[in-house]
């Protein structure tokens, strides 16, 4: 099955995941930065993949999927977003983070992907901009009240994660063809 994998990253984890998907798919396989991606037409399986800023996929990936929406609504399309809070939290009414930061996309697709998920990533803060570094500052310390002196290193990458979602797209697939047969 030919297959592309588009990603948006910033810091490298959502780049690593895509590596990690496409190992485990063993497609032949595009992996490439949404920036320089190329039109999904000449491919059977397109993967899409963003980080997470502030509550959002990254607009790059908005952008590549409303361009080529009427190409990708012919395909077959699973979507994955990196994130460090992929459960979210309920309060008052309303989901704050995880499914949250993926349903925007899901939804602008009249042909439901086959499969999407929310993949652990991480915060190095040794490759944070400077920008960044003190959002992330503010985050912690005002908005969460920790008194942190610097951002901490977290990492939840997990590649027995991102396997499983792509074995679950596998899985998903051998089904449609038993379906189609
Ligand atoms: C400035 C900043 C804002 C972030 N905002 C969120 C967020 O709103 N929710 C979340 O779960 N993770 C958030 N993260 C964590 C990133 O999603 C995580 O670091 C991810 O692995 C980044 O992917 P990348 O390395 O491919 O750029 C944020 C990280 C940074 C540096």
């Amino acid at each position: 099955m030919k297959t592309l994998i588009v990603y948006g990253s910033k810091y490298g984890s959502t780049k690593a995941i895509a590596h990690w998907i496409a190992e485990r798919l063993n497609f032949k396989t595009t992996i490439r930065d949404v920036k320089e991606a190329p039109s999904p037409d000449a491919f059977d399986l397109i993967i899409i993949g963003s980080a997470v800023y502030t509550g959002g996929i990254m607009p790059e990936v908005r952008c590549y999927i409303d361009k080529y929406l009427d190409v990708l609504e012919k395909k077959v399309v699973a979507l994955y977003a990196v994130c460090l809070d992929t459960q979210g939290v309920y309060l008052k009414g309303k989901v704050h983070g995880g499914w949250e930061y993926l349903m925007p996309l899901i939804k602008k697709f009249k042909n439901p992907p086959l499969h999407a998920a929310l993949l652990h990533g991480e915060i190095n803060p040794n490759k944070l901009d400077k920008e960044d570094y003190q959002r992330l500052m503010y985050f912690y310390n005002k908005v969460l009240h920790r008194d942190y002196a610097k951002v901490p290193y977290k990492t939840k990458m997990n590649k027995e994660e991102v396997w499983a979602f792509a074995e679950k797209i596998l899985s998903r697939l051998e089904g449609n063809q038993i379906k189609g047969r």
